[in-house]
């Protein structure tokens, strides 16, 4: 097996159990503006809604392989793997990942499940290993988002910047700590990324401050802006990137891109 410090993917947990913060939208937009910078880049839907699946044009009902059977029946991830139009790889889900959920639970060893399959990815694929892998969490803190944070070597955690949505960011943090302890000693906090930002309210402003202060947490920069247009993307099965080029909100997710890069 490959060890950790010298593989050669950067791989990438998105995770925020509050729901509709968006969690996916960053996956596929961050996907699509690593792969526009020359990367090879790997996007794994976890969580069993599809949304990811679904908004990369891809319909889970026509799916045959997906991430459920490579975390329950050992089949090789390789084999799941489709080629989206948006110039990234995708381990696609189905509504039957509902069901590993509770498969997994009386596995010994499910908090590795997507740490193993990765790995034994990486090894097959050798020097057309991916660059990144971005892993799309589900809206909780059940066995897929500890599976994929012990999977990952660092954490990003979208945040809308309002009133009560530092409620769970300490839950989260907690977790991030029990994987530390138990399953990944090397997980990093990334920071959080202010996501549906308006920009303009002194609120927005001042929530994410006091969150980053209470939390110790980096901001990741630049927020990415509330923008109409991230609706429409998914129905074109393309992310913001493709279906609106300039609009402010791809803008800021190329730039959100530099900057993990930097790391
Ligand atoms: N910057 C933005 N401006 C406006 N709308 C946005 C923006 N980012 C995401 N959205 C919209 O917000 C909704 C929730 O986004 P998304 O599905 O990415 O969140 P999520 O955290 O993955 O949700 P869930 O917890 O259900 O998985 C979607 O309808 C999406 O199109
Ligand atoms: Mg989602």
């Amino acid at each position: 097996m490959t060890s950790p410090t010298t593989s050669p993917t950067t791989t990438l947990a998105v995770a925020n159990q509050k729901g509709g913060v968006a969690k996916t939208t960053s996956v596929a937009s961050l996907g699509a503006a690593l792969a526009e910078l020359g990367h090879s880049v790997l996007l794994v839907d976890l969580d069993p809604q599809a949304c990811l699946t679904f908004s990369l044009g891809i319909d889970p009902e026509d799916v045959e392989m997906s991430i459920h059977h490579v975390l329950t029946k050992g089949i090789d991830p390789a084999e799941a793997i489709i080629a989206t139009d948006d110039s990234v790889d995708l381990l696609p889900a189905t509504i039957e990942l509902a069901r590993a959920e509770s498969d997994l639970l009386t596995r010994t060893g499910r908090e590795h499940v997507i740490k193993s399959a990765l790995e034994s990815l990486e090894e097959d694929l050798g020097d057309e290993a991916y660059d990144w892998v971005l892993l799309d969490c589900p809206p909780s803190l059940g066995v897929l988002t500890v599976a994929a944070l012990t999977a990952a070597r660092g954490v990003l955690i979208p945040l809308q910047c309002e009133t009560l949505s530092h409620r769970g960011v300490g839950q989260l943090l907690d977790t991030v700590h029990d994987v530390r302890r138990f399953t990944n000693r090397k997980l990093e906090v990334w920071g959080v990324l202010p996501t549906l930002y308006d920009g303009r309210t002194n609120h927005a402003r001042a929530v994410l401050e006091n969150i980053s202060k209470t939390y110790e947490l980096d901001v990741i920069e630049p927020p990415i802006p509330k923008s109409i247009r991230f609706a429409e993307a998914p129905a074109a099965g393309q992310s913001i990137l493709r279906t609106s080029r300039s609009n402010k909100g791809a803008q800021a997710y190329r730039e959100v891109a530099q900057t993990l890069l930097a790391r």
